[in-house]
């Protein structure tokens, strides 16, 4: 028989090696191999005899009946569009997000208003906070009457085996996934090994009585959700709740959805009784005013398929030669702002080299759509020559090295998004000019075009 094979599992990136290292081989993280029990087989070890042993599968048609999955609306039009219509039965969904951006109190007020307002059963598990804070935080929240099953635990089995007794509820909220202990292996919680085994104890016992299970997941400094990548594969949903933490707005968005689509998002503004849903994401984002200001421009941005107006301001000051000018953004890839001066100073012949030049997207929010391009080159033309944008236009194109100005996609959602919102004209490319639109449209093949016309030329 073959020796079992020991198993050295990285504690930062879940990969699987053979021989303990000092440093991983996948992620370069150093002292993150721990010896994990139990040998695994691997395809060559295992001997399958082809004719006996497995029993048949039933091997259906595409075009079979479908059972649509069971969904439970949560009342929450935000949550609920991000989710793609409600939390499904049986199915786990991860949340990830930095710490103190807002996971509990969007999965309180979620649990909340499915046992009150739907009469769900609901049960909260929180091992990060006492029970006592939970409550405390569901009572200033106003949720303190919601019948919402509260426990503060930390061992996957006590969970199970308490859920178990009557009826599964409908919705078991685990916040959060890290703090789990499940006794079936070693090590601490929050490792890969634990995260993974606790998740998976979980996500069976969803799927066998027929749960919705939410996990909370913490989130590393680089943004991914905290130990395994193998946790998103074990989920059916995960969803990122995205923000600046000093800021009050927050995005909810589907990364992945097993049972929906990936281009929906939810937005949300943090008061102080809670997270409330922004119906109207663009008036959270929009300052408000009567007159042009210089280096200000609209941009009609695209959250999946949800327009959002951004305002995006740029402020170029000029330097005495010599000085090495600054290049600062906020909200906005430093690359493309590199790239957009240097088309304006190639193909435009505006000079930008002896000015700092400052870009931010107004509220905190980042854009990460090329269409802006046209936008950011109207407030870096704007703050350079001192010419306000209009106050009723709003611009977009993506802008090619050559100086071209070219079309982007969802041009219609743009332009119904900025009149339903007040402005009456737009500065498109020029293939975009002809769209059906309520707003006067004028349209630029090049930036050359578009930079003679900001100024008058
Ligand atoms: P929380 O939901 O605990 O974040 P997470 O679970 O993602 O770590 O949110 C904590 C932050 O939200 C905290 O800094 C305070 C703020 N907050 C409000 O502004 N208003 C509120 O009503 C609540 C409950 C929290
Ligand atoms: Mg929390």
């Amino acid at each position: 028989m073959a020796k079992p094979q020991k198993r050295y599992v990285c504690q930062a990136c879940g990969s699987v090696s053979h021989r303990w290292a000092g440093q991983c081989g996948d992620c370069a993280e150093w002292n993150t191999l721990v010896e994990e029990a139990g040998a695994v087989v691997t395809p060559f070890q295992a001997k399958h005899n082809l004719q006996s042993g497995g029993r048949t599968v039933q091997l259906v048609g595409l075009d079979a009946d479908i059972a649509l999955p069971d969904r439970m609306a949560t009342g929450i039009a935000e949550l609920d569009r991000a989710l793609g219509g409600g939390f499904v039965q049986g199915s786990a969904t991860l949340i990830g997000g930095d710490p103190g951006i807002g996971k509990s109190t969007l999965l309180l007020q979620a649990a909340a208003r499915l046992a009150s307002g739907a009469a769900r059963r609901v049960a909260y598990v929180s091992g990060e906070e006492a029970a006592d804070q939970v409550r405390l935080r569901a009572r200033r929240l106003g949720l303190g009457n919601a019948p919402v099953q509260l426990a503060a635990a930390t061992s996957t089995r006590d969970i199970l085996t308490t859920l178990s007794i009557g009826p599964a509820p409908d919705l078991l909220v685990i916040d959060s996934i890290q703090t789990m202990h499940s006794d079936l292996i070693e090590g601490a919680p929050g490792t890969v090994s634990q995260v993974r085994a606790s998740a998976q104890e979980l996500i069976r016992f969803a799927k066998e009585r027929g749960t919705a299970l939410v996990l909370v997941g913490h989130v590393t400094k680089d943004g991914s959700i905290a130990g395994p990548r193998v946790l998103e594969h074990m989920v059916d949903t995960v969803l990122a709740f995205e923000g600046e933490r000093s800021h009050q707005y927050r995005i909810l968005r589907a990364i992945k959805n097993r049972f929906g689509g990936t281009d929906e998002i939810g937005v949300f503004s943090m008061q102080s009784e809670g997270l409330s849903e922004v119906a109207n994401p663009s008036a959270l984002f929009l300052t408000h005013r009567d007159e042009g200001v210089t280096g200000a421009t609209v941009f009609p941005a695209l959250e999946g398929t949800r327009p959002v107006l951004v305002e995006i301001q740029a402020l170029t000051v000029r330097l005495a030669s010599g000085a090495t000018p600054r290049r600062a953004v906020v909200g906005w890839d430093s690359g493309r702002l590199a790239m957009i001066l240097a088309v304006l100073e190639a193909r435009c012949g505006l000079s930008f080299s002896s000015a700092e030049v400052y870009l931010n997207v107004a509220g905190g929010y980042r854009v990460q759509d090329p269409a802006a391009d046209l936008a950011v080159a109207a407030a870096l033309v704007s703050a350079l020559s001192e010419r306000p944008v209009p106050v009723d236009a709003v611009a977009f194109g993506e802008i090619a090295l050559s100086g071209e100005i070219r079309p982007v996609a969802h041009a219609a959602l743009r332009l119904k998004e900025a009149g339903k919102l007040g402005f009456e004209r737009a500065l498109v490319p020029t293939a975009m000019a002809k769209e059906e639109s309520a707003l006067t449209l004028s349209g630029f093949r090049t930036l050359t075009q578009f930079v003679d016309h900001m100024l008058g030329r």
